[in-house]
């Protein structure tokens, strides 16, 4: 029997983690040969109810599922981890400073660097779903000197999958008929979800769209789905949410389709302007096993200036993190 791959997830008792760690022990991530070892992470009020759902893991009776525990302790969590999930994170409360959020969820993500740096596996595999994704992936790989910088992303796989799932329904179109769709820059409001190098069954997706569609209905709605979502919901994403970190864990390890790319945060090593090291959203590809920047692609006026609007606020964000002393 192959050896299980450990996979540690923060924050699993909250909502997230309930939707994601049941398709992770299924085999949804990592493949229908590949067994997996579940830590779950959680902060020590919550670890009751992580062995809860550790409880109802076990009651799933996964053929895939070697073992599970519960820790509230992030060296014992990243020991020997494969793929990490950090998922946990501060949210902003009503009332917060960008300063205060920040520097509370550098009090979570410089120690979870620091205990991944300390013991994690070799192939050690980072995704930050916890927001401020960005800058809070970009805090832990700071603290993980010893880790290649290219082991820490970033997830914007939901706001990709939420423009796919916007252009499909406007083009009257599948999303599997798409290709070539890109997020740019920060998980947050400034996002730039870029259509114009898109297809749809073949053709360019700015023949089957107008420009003012694009301006003034695609771009927004998928740069605050979320907060339509809460508005419709009462709660947060958290199914596709995710899905989306499925996807891209899957996508990462399984690689991309031949004629396609995807999104991800990843740390920047300069291309299209971004400051290198700033982990951004770029348009990846992946062979199995590592990300690749797509390169050369052809970057018209108006998305040049929300890649440079959006990636502003990521150096913002980095300035603000310097100046707490986070990095
Ligand atoms: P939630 O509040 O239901 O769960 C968060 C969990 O993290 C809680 O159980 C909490 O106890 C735990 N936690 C806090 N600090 C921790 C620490 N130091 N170590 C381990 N666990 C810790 O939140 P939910 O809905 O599950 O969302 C989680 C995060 O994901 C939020 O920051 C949210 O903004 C973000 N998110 C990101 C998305 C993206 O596309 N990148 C999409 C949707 C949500």
């Amino acid at each position: 029997d192959p050896t299980p791959v450990v996979v540690t997830v923060t924050g699993a008792a909250g909502q997230i983690g309930y939707a994601l760690l049941f398709r992770i022990a299924s085999g949804a991530m990592l493949g229908p040969d590949t067994p997996v070892r579940l830590r779950l992470l959680e902060v020590p009020q919550a670890v009751q109810a992580a062995e809860g759902t550790a409880m109802e893991l076990d009651d799933c009776a996964f053929p895939l599922l070697a073992g599970i525990d519960v820790l509230d302790d992030a060296r014992a969590a990243f020991d020997g981890t494969n793929v990490a999930l950090l998922v946990g994170a501060r949210p902003r409360t009503a009332g917060m400073e960008r300063g205060d959020l920040l520097s509370a969820n550098g009090g979570i993500f410089k120690p979870q660097g620091e205990a991944i740096n300390a013991g994690a596996a070799d192939d050690i595999k980072v995704l930050v779903v916890g927001n401020p994704a960005n800058t809070n992936a970009y805090i832990a790989a700071a603290h993980a000197p010893d880790v290649p910088k290219d082991r820490f992303t970033a997830m914007t796989r939901l706001d990709h999958n939420r423009a796919l799932a916007q252009l499909a329904a406007r083009t009257g179109s599948h999303v599997d008929d798409i290709r070539h769709l890109t997020i740019w820059g920060n998980h947050s409001a400034t996002q730039y979800p870029d259509l114009t190098h898109a297809t749809v069954r073949g053709t360019a997706a700015t023949e089957l769209v107008d420009p003012e569609w694009v301006e003034r209905t695609f771009i927004p709605t998928v740069a605050k789905r979320g907060a339509a979502i809460i508005e419709a919901r009462g709660a947060s994403s958290a199914a596709s949410a995710a899905n989306a970190a499925i996807d891209h864990v899957h996508t990462w390890v399984t690689g991309t389709r031949a004629d396609d790319w995807t999104s991800a945060g990843v740390v920047s090593d300069g291309s299209y302007g971004v400051p290198e090291g700033l982990v951004s959203s770029f348009p990846v590809t992946s062979t199995g096993g590592a990300w690749a920047i797509v390169p050369g692609l052809e970057v018209d006026e108006a998305s040049r200036a929300r890649i440079d609007a959006s990636v502003a606020e990521l150096v913002e964000e980095r300035e603000a993190v310097r100046a707490l002393g986070l990095v």
